[in-house]
């Protein structure tokens, strides 16, 4: 019996690594905090709200009160931290409620897990989810390694990296058993469409723009949600304790050519004639501080304990644009409201 708390599990990766804890693990007591903010979505979940090994509890982590509480009711074995604000766009208008939540949220619990399980570290095991762009931006050449130094560009990718050292140094200077993963861009079922990939299905299904910062020439490595869950798994189990592991897709694209495959598949889903959907290809202004290129090195994890990524990604982007198309309702519901008015306001 393991008592696991699992952060920020409403949203989009927290929510396929709560499924893949609650019905993999019925001996474990999953439970997941989340504030809901608009990239918390319960939706997400209604299939496995309610099995019997698994509580949600909406709150904030940066509510230290909240914290105690749920670690002396729970008396958690694990932490899993997801919980974040994870968009760059958002960062850039908003910097202090990214240093608010992914900085000083990220203490509060390792503040509390430290106090709580002081006396006795073993069998416990706080895992922090970071990001790639920690790690700066590439050119044409290279890949980002466990070694690679930190170099972070944006607000975003500040916070995480600052949360990161604090989840070092309570390692270093208090004993407090951690891991670490930095995995590369994800996509998948339930992402929030403000990221590259569900805006522009939502849009080209809408025959809408699709935006494109600058010459869509930025790259990023895409790795299909399911796998990154997997591999959360795979080192929350068997990742050795103050180590540091890289997740990727080995999968890099450019944006104008990951919009142009995405455009052909929606053209065959929706019946549309091949070349409708590039023609909404809108190039706009540009990210401020865009970073070129993200490449990860996930040798370390995928030799030491034995992770790899399940999916092409021509047959995870069909999946995910039938997921998109199949869900009108749980879509249409997150385009209503307030995210009006930060399109709007993002994209003029
Ligand atoms: P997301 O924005 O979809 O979800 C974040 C979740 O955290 C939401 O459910 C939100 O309600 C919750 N949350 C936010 N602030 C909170 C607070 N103060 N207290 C409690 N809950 C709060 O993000 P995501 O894309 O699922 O990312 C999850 C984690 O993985 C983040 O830590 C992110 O940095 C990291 N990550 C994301 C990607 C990616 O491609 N999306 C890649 C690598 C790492
Ligand atoms: P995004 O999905 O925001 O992820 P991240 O910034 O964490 O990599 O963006 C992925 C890439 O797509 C990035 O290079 C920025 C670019 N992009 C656009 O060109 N247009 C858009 O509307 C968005 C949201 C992103």
């Amino acid at each position: 019996m393991k008592s696991i708390l699992i952060t920020g599990g409403a949203g989009f990766i927290g929510s396929h690594v709560v499924r893949l804890f609650v019905t993999k693990y019925p001996e474990y007591k999953i439970v997941n905090l989340d504030k809901l903010t608009y990239a918390g979505n319960l939706q997400n979940l209604v299939d496995i709200e309610k099995m019997p090994n698994y509580s949600f509890i909406k709150g904030d982590i940066l509510d230290k009160e909240l914290i105690l509480k749920l670690f002396n009711e729970y008396k958690f074995d694990g932490v899993i931290h997801l919980a974040a604000e994870s968009h760059v766009d958002r960062s850039i208008t908003n910097p202090l409620e990214f240093a608010e939540t992914n900085i000083l949220g990220t203490m509060v619990l390792l503040n509390t897990a430290k106090n709580f399980w002081q006396k006795n570290f073993s069998d416990k095991l706080f895992y922090h989810i970071s990001t790639d762009e920690v790690y700066g931006s590439l050119g044409s050449e290279g890949i980002f390694t466990e070694t690679t130094p930190y170099d972070p560009h944006s607000p975003y990718s500040a916070s995480k990296a600052s949360s990161d050292h604090f989840v070092r140094a309570y390692h270093d200077t208090y004993g407090l058993p951690i891991v670490i993963s930095n995995c590369s861009n994800n996509y998948g079922a339930n992402q929030f469409p403000e990221k590259l990939i569900p805006l522009s299905i939502n849009n080209i299904k809408n025959s809408r723009t699709i935006p494109i910062y600058g010459k869509g020439e930025n790259i990023r490595d895409w790795l299909f949600v399911e796998d990154h869950a997997a591999a959360i798994d795979t080192i929350f189990h068997g990742g050795k304790n103050g180590e540091t592991y890289n997740i990727g897709g080995n999968n890099e694209w450019t944006n104008i050519e990951l919009i142009r495959l995405l455009c052909k598949i929606m053209d065959e889903k929706l019946g549309r004639e091949t070349g409708t959907s590039e023609k909404l290809i809108t190039f706009v202004k540009d990210r401020a501080g865009h970073d070129l290129r993200y490449a990860i090195d996930s040798s370390k994890l995928q030799n030491e304990l034995n992770w790899k990524p399940s999916l092409q990604f021509e047959e995870g982007l069909k999946k995910t644009v039938d997921w998109y198309l199949t869900n009108e309702i749980w879509l249409n519901n997150v385009v209503s409201g307030d995210y009006q008015n930060y399109y709007n306001k993002q994209y003029n």
